[in-house]
């Protein structure tokens, strides 16, 4: 299935590389306020889906721009797909973009891919398989000291309600450490906390389909995943911290004092439709 995965991703790839060399023919509509779609983000997800549906007709499918499709009923599969992950980045000729794709077994992240078809990097994961960057294992960092850590994070920029609880965050993991990176990728940027280019991560506000992949690549390189709070309801919450395990750890207590009321009444409620659905 990781097979199949890799040639959906490396095929919505070649379209993507195709498209960026002509930018100014795209055609581009806005979904909501800093919320662009172009006809690559739709032909990109058509060509994902094409692929996966005729290796495997009976899987349900949850992609960014067609939402829920296939086999809605009692699949056991559901693929969960980000045709281009960083399309602001994309529309302005800034090459940090990618495809996600990940499968979801019974409930379980069980497959991942992001490609990144600017320089060919392709990062995979299978449950209990580990992470790898081009065949090649990866592992998170070994950085415990927070002051040698880089820090990944994504700007609120669509949904402004927690900007404030998120500013005061940014504001107090400024000083503990080495520096903040803001790329544009959520996918990329979780795939580079397990290659240990950067030590953690977290962004308030992202959908399943900016997470899933890169979250279960970080798990199988050996770093931890959850919300603010620690607990593991990020898909369904938004909210997401990552790192290697100390750093997790430090990041929990950074933030700890800056969730806000709305922040974590959002995590509660989360948390009980997820035990309800269970
Ligand atoms: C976005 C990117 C970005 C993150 C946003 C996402 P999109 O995905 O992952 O880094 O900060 O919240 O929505 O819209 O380009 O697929
Ligand atoms: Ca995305
Ligand atoms: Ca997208």
């Amino acid at each position: 299935m990781l097979n199949i995965a890799v040639k959906a991703a490396r095929r919505a790839g070649d379209i993507i590389n195709q498209a960026s060399r002509n930018l100014d023919l795209l055609n581009i509509t806005k979904k909501s306020r800093s919320d662009f779609v172009s006809e690559v983000d739709k032909a990109a997800e058509e060509s994902i889906i094409g692929v996966l549906c005729d290796a495997y007709p009976d899987h349900a499918i949850l992609a960014e721009e067609s939402g829920i499709s296939g086999n809605t009923e009692k699949a056991e599969y559901q693929w969960i797909i980000d045709p281009l992950d960083g399309t602001t980045n994309f529309l302005h000729g800034i090459p940090q973009y990618s495809v996600s794709i990940a499968l979801k077994h019974k409930g379980f992240l069980n497959k991942a891919v992001v490609y990144n078809p600017n320089n060919n990097e392709l990062f995979t994961a299978s449950r209990g398989g580990g992470a790898y960057l081009n065949n090649q294992r990866i592992r998170v960092s070994k950085r415990t000291r927070m002051e040698d850590c880089l820090i990944g994070t994504g700007i609120p920029f669509r949904d402004l309600t927690h900007v404030e609880a998120y500013l005061e965050m940014f504001k107090d993991i400024i000083p503990r450490v080495a520096g903040i990176r803001r790329p544009g990728s959520a996918a990329l940027d979780l795939s580079y906390v397990a290659a240990g280019r950067y030590d953690g991560f977290w962004e308030i506000g992202l959908a399943a389909w900016d997470m899933a992949a890169g979250s279960l690549i970080i798990q199988e390189a050996g770093g931890l995943v959850g919300d603010l709070e620690g607990n593991d309801t990020y898909l369904e919450s938004g909210q997401i911290l990552a790192g290697n395990p100390k750093v997790f750890v430090h990041l929990l207590q950074i933030i700890k004092p800056h969730l806000s009321k709305a922040l974590i009444e959002n995590q509660r409620a989360v948390k009980k439709i997820k035990r309800i659905i269970d």
